[in-house]
């Protein structure tokens, strides 16, 4: 699988955004629905709150909208809009038409359902149209999985919340930011993670967690050999965050210490297309990246997929847009 082709068109990422609804429901409060405890949850997932409420539009347009003020771009010069979602608001139409139309982008708008790998593929689906020649796309990851979620369930009930991230990607002349992308997909896996339409998550756990680990590591390790890098390179990890343990055991085997990924998942949850944008802007916004930095992205979800990408953070690049 792929290294970005000589010449190709590339991108830079120019703004991003997030957004999280005001509801917050902690280990305390899950304490009085099911039989766990908020010391259980810290130790076993890293989790200490989820945020709850909202629709997936709600939160895509406000993350958008803070995307697009933050890269200075006209809505009205998009050239499309790609949203990851496995919760979208209604079966038809994708959610991406609704948000469209409230940020007054005039442009073709598509869902995409990759679970929580979702932004990853999102964003690679994203260089690849900007390489057939779109200029500007915004790409957006959101999740409203308390419609889905089952919170007297201790299985599922602790781990999963709402949220939405989102960048802006232009087109530069010139190599962009990608270096190398992967996505997978062991479809034979899927009854390991599943939600039927009109029911809650279902999931062996214990399962998912050994795969996670497995799938991770193989992606993260195809995308860095596609690069022409090492774990040694790699600045920062943006890992999927669904258990602090998961990202430990992944990038122990990687070879990449803790530290030097961005862990956001105690106060938001896993929430699933969104965790993603939500690491990587709390790093941006840490001032954890520096220009030249390079960034690992790496997801797994039900299905079960697996993405990673790696980027080159160059800011400067923006001077180079057509
Ligand atoms: O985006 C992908 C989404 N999904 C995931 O990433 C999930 C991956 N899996 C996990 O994160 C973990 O498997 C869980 C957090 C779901 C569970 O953690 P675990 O360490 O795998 O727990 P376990 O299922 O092996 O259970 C260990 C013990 C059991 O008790 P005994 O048999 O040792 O007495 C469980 O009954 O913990 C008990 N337990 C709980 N106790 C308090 C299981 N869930 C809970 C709970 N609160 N919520």
């Amino acid at each position: 699988m792929p290294a970005t082709r000589p010449g190709v068109r590339g991108a830079v990422i120019t703004g991003w955004g997030t957004a999280l609804p005001d509801t917050v429901l902690t280990n305390a409060d899950l304490e009085k629905q099911m039989d766990t405890s908020d010391a259980w949850i810290r130790e076993r997932t890293g989790i200490h709150q989820r945020h709850v409420g909202g629709s997936t539009a709600s939160l895509s347009t406000a993350s958008g909208r803070a995307a697009l003020e933050m890269s200075g771009v006209d809505p009205a010069d998009m050239d499309a809009l790609v949203l990851a979602t496995t919760t979208p608001d209604r079966a038809v139409p994708a959610t991406a038409s609704t948000v469209q139309h409230e940020l007054g982008l005039a442009c073709g708008a598509f869902d995409v359902n990759a679970a929580c790998s979702g932004w990853v593929y999102a964003l690679v689906n994203a260089h690849g149209l900007i390489a057939m020649g779109a200029d500007k796309v915004l790409v957006i990851g959101t999740d409203t999985l308390d419609r889905i979620t089952d919170y007297t369930d201790r299985n599922t009930g602790i781990l999963f919340g709402n949220g939405s991230g989102a960048v802006v990607l232009e087109a530069v002349d010139g190599p962009g930011q990608l270096l190398s992308w992967d996505l997978d997909s062991v479809g034979e896996a899927e009854s390991a993670l599943f939600c039927e339409i009109g029911g809650v998550l279902q999931m062996e756990g214990r399962e998912v967690f050994r795969r996670a680990v497995r799938i991770m590591v193989d992606s993260a390790t195809k995308s860095m050999r596609h690069a022409g890098v090492t774990a040694d390179d790699i600045a920062l990890v943006i890992p999927h965050q669904a258990n602090t343990r998961i990202i430990a055991a992944a990038l122990e085997r990687l070879g990449i210490e803790y530290e030097r990924s961005s862990i956001v998942l105690d106060t938001t949850g896993n929430t699933s297309s969104a965790s993603v944008p939500l690491a990587l802007a709390a790093a941006l916004d840490a001032g954890r990246v520096d220009a030249g930095d390079l960034i690992l992205f790496v997801g797994f979800g039900a299905g079960m997929t697996a993405a990673s990408s790696i980027i080159r953070w160059s800011p400067d690049a923006v001077e180079a847009r057509p």
